[in-house]
Formats: structure tokens, C-alpha cells, sequence
């Protein structure tokens, strides 16, 4: 047995000695009273007793090591035409001066920020200045529309919201403050401030009394020579609420604390990424979304590596070449990035011609998660670059891989199509409905035993009744991951989807459910459902189907038109919901249930039973003849 397998199974006979160990690579101002308490919490708490502060462990430690002077933030901006290197330094200055500029608005420890930004550096100084305070930041992502915004305002009721004028999209300036007014005009907790950056491509209008331009309050703390220190949290205190996707309009806010959050991404930017301090580690991400806050900020800060924010796509900006010419002109160690990206880029430039254009030598290893990594883009990524292409797969919930090919402990041989094994803190399970234990290579319901490891949601924000329906009840002494898989005879996990009404469009986490929900409050609306079809670049699409209420006599195609603009209106441009079709029928079973996975295997051209319980199997001729006439793409 190799290395891995000795860590794991050390870890499998005494967690708490090796997460006590793990614990070391962090400072912290007072020690834990336990590694873990069975007693606290939903599950248990880690690090109880024990008081830290991210925003410490991420700059302040470093440069009191000496290394002030490497870059912490290389901000690489092509659809601005901008770049800009920030050392550990002048980043702890900037938030010094950030953080006390939030005090002076009266933030402090425990108070909600909500962060509303671009890919732009100033975006790392908010959340790093918030975790200064020991205050809770919560970033929103910027696809989102206002609507979605208010939501997350209403739950997390910030004292201050920090933005920015706009954020850049290839083909679009993205106003953001239009948004942020109309947000908060919508939700009803109001924010005392608002601090906005203002970009060259456009001013916001700031309204007295609450907005405030960050360069002026900025300009402002620095000439009063304010500086914030770190305020010592608990370990079990939250650092952010970043809410995602659940089954319904209303978002999960899963919560993180600082101490096990901490412990856990320092663990695996040296175990799973095999990264050393000093390296420079590049996620493709956005900060909205968790691989940003785990992987652009947080562990390669906490590790102290040089960690890159690239405000671009991977192909328009300029060309399928973008990513390989930021990966040789930092000398990249570590790269991440989603499937989908790398098949944006397959499809503009299949031979991988671009690669030859720059040297990458230095790039060790390529990363995937997000979605699923299906094998014919992890051997063309493979090929190409003649690298370790590694999939690895994790949740909002989690904040670090559940499973993956731990690089640093020992390279694993990759099977395409799996994210390897599980790591150590998850004691994975496949069960049936009835949670009895599925046979090997038989697909169930992918769970973990409890307790979850340190840097796991310990709950949800303002909300631990949701926790048991959510994660727990339905496996009593395990954790849902509301993943579908299996496990092959040498261990290796495969994922296969979710067994919820998830459904993941270019990488990002979406809940038809939540759609459902924007496509019946139409007026002509009776019913509706949406699915996850299959889309050969970002993985799925939603598609939607509706049934007129009796006596409507509008055209189809108007209707449909509104609703492509009310889902974009309510939810986003980032829902991509462009197709829905009128249909005369859903088809249900016998008592009711819309049979969405029948709609999905017709729309995706699969082979499908009738389900024995349908209550009029002429309906699926109706909507395969619905979408012969026209398709989903046209
Ligand atoms: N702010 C405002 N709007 C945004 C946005 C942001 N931060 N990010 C995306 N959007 C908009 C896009 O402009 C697009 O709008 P449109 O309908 O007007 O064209 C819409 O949201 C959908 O965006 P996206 O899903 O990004 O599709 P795309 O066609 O613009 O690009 C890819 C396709 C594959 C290049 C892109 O999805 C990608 O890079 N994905 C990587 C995913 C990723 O990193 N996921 C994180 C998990 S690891
Ligand atoms: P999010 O919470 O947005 O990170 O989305 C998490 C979901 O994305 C998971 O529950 C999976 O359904 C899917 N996912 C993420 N990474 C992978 C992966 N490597 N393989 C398969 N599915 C993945």
C-alpha cells in the first residue's frame, strides 16, 4: 500500500490526532480545549475553545516571515487591459486600511458584509478586511440578477454592502449598481452603506448619506493613519455565509467557520495540490462561487503561494490562447479549472494548437472540478499539455475535496471519468434509498459517515432546522451529498449526478426547482417543469416546458419570449435559460408526480422505459413530437 492509503487509513483510526496535527501548519492566538466536540453543534464542532483569525494566518504570518515582499495577488485582466501585482505587504496595508475604513462605518465582529464584485483585487481586500474584524463576509456572484441579490440581503442583513460600478463582461458592461439599487429597494433589511468601487469604464451614481466611493474612504482612513488590527474569533465562528443552490427559491446560506476552514485548505494545498509556499496557484474561477473563496483566496493565501485573480474568459479574451499565455507569463505551478472551460476551448482550437505558442514548463498539474470531468476532455487536456489532468470533486457544503488524486502525498493513476479516492476526513458510503450498502460498481446515493471533517458547513445560516431535512435526516449518522455514484474494485469513486433537481450548467450550481418556481408565476402559467438537457459545452441546459392555463390564446412564442426574460430578470443571466416549449400535457404519475427524468432522457435523445406508474404514456409522444419540430437548440 502506498502513501495515501497509510494517510487515510491513519486518519480512518484516529481523526482527531490527525487533525490535531494538520492544526500546527496554522497560528493560532489560543489553542483549542478539543480538536473535536461531539457535543456541540449539529455534528460535533472542531478546534472548540480555540481563537484564530483568518485574515492573520493569510497575510499578517506571512509577513512577519519575511515574505512581504513576494507577490500575494497577481490581477490579470484582459477584458480591461490591466495588471497589477500586489506583494503579502502591501496587501496586509490595503486591508489594514480597508478593515478600519469598515470599523469607521461600523462593522465589528459578527456583523454581516455582503461583497457584490468583479474579478478585481479590491474584491480580496474586502473579504480579507471583514475577516479582520471577525466580521461575516457574504460574496453574491455577479450573474446573478437583483432579485437574487435581495434574497441574500434579506437572510444575511448586512451592515454594509461593498461593490463596484461594473463589472466586464466581453460583449457587456455589467452596470452593477443599477443592480445594488434595485436589490435593496426589493429586499426589506436595508444596509447602512454602501461602499462602492468605481471603475474608469463606468461611474456609479452614489446616493448621500449611504454610499460612500472607495477610494475616497480609502484616501480618508489612510490620512487618519487608521489601521485595523486582527480581532481574535472563535474557531467555531463563522468567516463567511456563501449561498448556493437548494431545491426551492430560497438559497442555502452554508455557513464556514475560521478555525477547521483554516486547518482543512492549508491540508490540502500541500497534500492534494502539492503546492509549496511560494508557488504560484491559479484558479479560474469567480470569487462568487466556492472553488473562488477556497481556491483563488483562502488556501493559497493561507499556504502562502501566489495566487492569480484573472478577469477574462477562456476563449474571447482575446482568443483560445488566454489561458496558456497567463499560466507561462506567471510561471503557474498549480492550475484549476472547470470542464467546461477546457471544452470551450477544445472547441475553438481542437488540435490544442495555441499551447505551442507558450512555454509551460512550469506547470505541473491541471485540476478539475465543478461538475463532472468526462473522460474525452480530461485525455484531450491530457494530450495536450502532457500533464497530470486531475478531477476532483467537492460542494459548496464542503469547501474542499471530497475525493481526489492527493498530488502531494502520492500521484494515483488517473481513471478518466473519476475524482479518484476519497481524502481523508470523509469515510464515504453508497447506500440505497433504504440506506442499506449498495454491492461494488452498483450506482446509490453517495454519503458521508459523521462527523465531516474541519473546514465542512457546520450549519446553515439563520436556519439549523434545515440542516437535519437538508443533509441528515434521510441517512440517520450520515451526511447527503445528494450525489448519485459508485465505487470499482480498487476504490476509485465515480460520479454520476445529482438526486436532486440540481442541475449544473458551465460549472455553476443551479436549482430547477427555483426556476419552476419564477416559470409558474407567469399569468398564463398552469404548470410547469424544467430539466437539466444535455449541452455538449456547459454540461446541461435548462430547458423548460409549460402547460397555458385554459382560455389563454396568446402566441406560444410570446409567451415563451417572457419567460425567457422573466427567468433572466428574476435569476440571472447566469441561469442561461433561453428554451422553453408549450406543451399540452405533462406527463405525471398516477398520483401527480411530474416525471422530470423521462422529459430529460426524450430532450437528451436517450433510450427510456415508460415508468410503469404513468398515468397516460401518450404524453410522451406528444412532447418527443414538440421537440422534433423544434429543438432545444434551435
Ligand atoms: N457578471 C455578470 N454576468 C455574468 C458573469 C458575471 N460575473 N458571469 C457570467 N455572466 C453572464 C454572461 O455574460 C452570460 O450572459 P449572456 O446570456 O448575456 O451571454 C451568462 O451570464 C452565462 O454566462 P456563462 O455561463 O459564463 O456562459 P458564457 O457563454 O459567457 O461562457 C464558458 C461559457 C464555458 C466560457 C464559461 O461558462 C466559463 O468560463 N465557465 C467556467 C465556469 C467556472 O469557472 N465555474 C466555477 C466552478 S469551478
Ligand atoms: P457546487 O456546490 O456549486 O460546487 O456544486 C457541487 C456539485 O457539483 C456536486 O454536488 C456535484 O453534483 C457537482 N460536481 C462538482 N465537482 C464534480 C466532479 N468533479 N465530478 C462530478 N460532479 C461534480
Amino acid at each position: 500500500m502506498g502513501r495515501y492509503w497509510d494517510v487515510y487509513n491513519g486518519w480512518l483510526a484516529d481523526p482527531e490526532a490527525f487533525w490535531g496535527e494538520a492544526a500546527k501548519a496554522v497560528d493560532w492566538f489560543k489553542p483549542a480545549d478539543k480538536i473535536f466536540d461531539a457535543g456541540s453543534g449539529q455534528y460535533g464542532r472542531w478546534f472548540a475553545g480555540a481563537e484564530c483569525n483568518t485574515s492573520y494566518n493569510c497575510i499578517d504570518r506571512h509577513v512577519k516571515a519575511g515574505c512581504g515582499a513576494q507577490p500575494a495577488i497577481i490581477y490579470d485582466s484582459p477584458v480591461t487591459g490591466t495588471k497589477r501585482t500586489v506583494t503579502y505587504a502591501e496587501l496586509l496595508d490595503e486591508v489594514e486600511v480597508f478593515a478600519a475604513a469598515l470599523a469607521g462605518l461600523g462593522v465589528t465582529k459578527g456583523d454581516r458584509v455582503v461583497i457584490y464584485m468583479p474579478m478585481v483585487p479590491e474584491v480580496a481586500v474586502a473579504m480579507l478586511a471583514a475577516a479582520r474584524l471577525g466580521a461575516i463576509h457574504s460574496v453574491v456572484f455577479g450573474g446573478f440578477a437583483a432579485n437574487e441579490l435581495a434574497v441574500r440581503l434579506n437572510d444575511a442583513k448586512p451592515k454594509v454592502i461593498v461593490s463596484a460600478s461594473c463589472g466586464i463582461e466581453p460583449k457587456t458592461i455589467v452596470k452593477y449598481k443599477p443592480l445594488l439599487d434595485a436589490a435593496i429597494e426589493m429586499a426589506a433589511h436595508k444596509p447602512a452603506h454602501c461602499v462602492v468601487l468605481q471603475r474608469p469604464m463606468e461611474t456609479a451614481a452614489l446616493k448621500a448619506g449611504r454610499d460612500l466611493d472607495w477610494s475616497e474612504l480609502v484616501a480618508k482612513t489612510r490620512e487618519s493613519g487608521q489601521k485595523a488590527a486582527c480581532v481574535p474569533v472563535k474557531a467555531t465562528d463563522p468567516l463567511y455565509i456563501l449561498y448556493t443552490s437548494g431545491s426551492t427559491g430560497q438559497p442555502k446560506g452554508v455557513v464556514r467557520d475560521n478555525g477547521g476552514h483554516m486547518v482543512a485548505l492549508t491540508w490540502t494545498m500541500r497534500n492534494i495540490y502539492g503546492v509549496a509556499p511560494g508557488d504560484v496557484f491559479w484558479s479560474a474561477s469567480d470569487v462568487g462561487w466556492v472553488v473562488g473563496h477556497s481556491y483563488i483566496i483562502y488556501g493559497p493565501l493561507l499556504n502562502g503561494n501566489t495566487t492569480i485573480i484573472y478577469e477574462g474568459k477562456p476563449v474571447g479574451t482575446p482568443d483560445a490562447g488566454a489561458f496558456w499565455r497567463v499560466i507561462s507569463e506567471y510561471k503557474v505551478a498549480a492550475f484549476f479549472t472547470a470542464p467546461t472551460a477546457l471544452r470551450a476551448i477544445k472547441k475553438e482550437d481542437p488540435t490544442g494548437s495555441q499551447i505551442a505558442n507558450y512555454d509551460l514548463t512550469g506547470l505541473r498539474t491541471l485540476f478539475l472540478a465543478g461538475e463532472r470531468a468526462d473522460p474525452d476532455t480530461v485525455r484531450w487536456a491530457e494530450q495536450a499539455l502532457g500533464i497530470p489532468v486531475i478531477d476532483h470533486w467537492w460542494q459548496t457544503e464542503t469547501g474542499w475535496a471530497i475525493a481526489a488524486n492527493p498530488i502531494g502525498l502520492e500521484a494515483l493513476p488517473v481513471k478518466p471519468g473519476s475524482p479518484t479516492v476519497p481524502m481523508p476526513g470523509y469515510d464515504i458510503h453508497i447506500l440505497d434509498e433504504d440506506g442499506h450498502a449498495v454491492p461494488q460498481g452498483q450506482l446509490g446515493n453517495i454519503v458521508v459517515k459523521l462527523p465531516l471533517p474541519p473546514g465542512c458547513l457546520p450549519s446553515l445560516w439563520n436556519a439549523d432546522e434545515r440542516f437535519g431535512p437538508s443533509y441528515t435526516d434521510h441517512f440517520p449518522g450520515y451526511y447527503k451529498t445528494a450525489d448519485a455514484g459508485y465505487r470499482d474494485e480498487d476504490g476509485y469513486l465515480f460520479i454520476m449526478g445529482r438526486t436532486d433537481d440540481i442541475i449544473n450548467v458551465a460549472g455553476h450550481r443551479l436549482s430547477t426547482g427555483a426556476m419552476e418556481e419564477v416559470l409558474s408565476s407567469h399569468k398564463d402559467v398552469a404548470e410547469c417543469a424544467v430539466i437539466g438537457a444535455a449541452d455538449a459545452l456547459k454540461g446541461e441546459l435548462p430547458v423548460g416546458f409549460i402547460v397555458l392555463k385554459a382560455g389563454v390564446e396568446r402566441d406560444a412564442k410570446d409567451i415563451e419570449s417572457e419567460i425567457v426574460a422573466l427567468v433572466r430578470e428574476r435569476i440571472g443571466p447566469v441561469a442561461a435559460f433561453k428554451t422553453v416549449r408549450v406543451v399540452g400535457r405533462l406527463p405525471k404519475t398516477r398520483s401527480g408526480k411530474i416525471l422530470r427524468g423521462t422529459i430529460k432522457k426524450i430532450a437528451d435523445k436517450a433510450d427510456f422505459k415508460i415508468p410503469a406508474t404513468i398515468d397516460d404514456p401518450a404524453i410522451l409522444d406528444e412532447i418527443g413530437a414538440i421537440l422534433s419540430t423544434r429543438p432545444i437548440a434551435g
